[in-house]
C-alpha cells in the first residue's frame, strides 16, 4: 500500500480516467478534485475551491464510458471511478490543469 501524503486517502492502486480525451492515472478512493490535485498539486492547492459543495467552481460533466449517461457533478463530492471520462470542466479547474496539455475548449 502506498500513501503519498496526508492529503490523499491511502490507496492500493491507480485508476484510469480520461480528461478532455487524454488518459491519466489517479489514486482510487479519492474525490475527483483530489485526483485533479494529484495531477497538478500546486495549482489545485492554490485554486479557488471551497472543497465543501459551496462554490461550484469544481463542476464537471462526465460519463462512465462509451454509451453511458452524461452527468454533471461537483468534483469535490464525486468519488473517482475507473473509466470515468471528464468531458467538461468549470473554468477554474481547466485553469488549474492547464499544464496537463488538455485540448482547448
Ligand atoms: S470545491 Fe467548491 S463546490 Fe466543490
Amino acid at each position: 500500500m502506498s500513501n503519498p501524503g496526508p492529503l490523499f486517502r491511502p490507496f492500493e492502486k491507480l485508476v484510469k480516467i480520461t480528461i478532455a480525451g487524454k488518459e491519466f492515472e489517479v489514486p482510487e478512493g479519492n474525490m475527483l478534485l483530489r485526483a485533479f490535485q494529484y495531477l497538478s498539486p500546486e495549482e489545485v492547492a492554490h485554486g479557488r475551491f471551497c472543497w465543501n459543495e459551496e462554490c461550484q467552481d469544481c463542476r464537471v460533466n462526465y460519463d462512465l464510458g462509451e454509451g453511458t449517461q452524461d452527468r454533471t457533478a461537483i468534483s469535490c463530492k464525486l468519488m473517482v471511478q475507473d473509466g470515468m471520462r471528464i468531458t467538461e470542466m468549470a473554468q477554474e479547474i481547466r485553469y488549474c490543469l492547464r499544464e496537463l496539455g488538455l485540448g482547448k475548449k
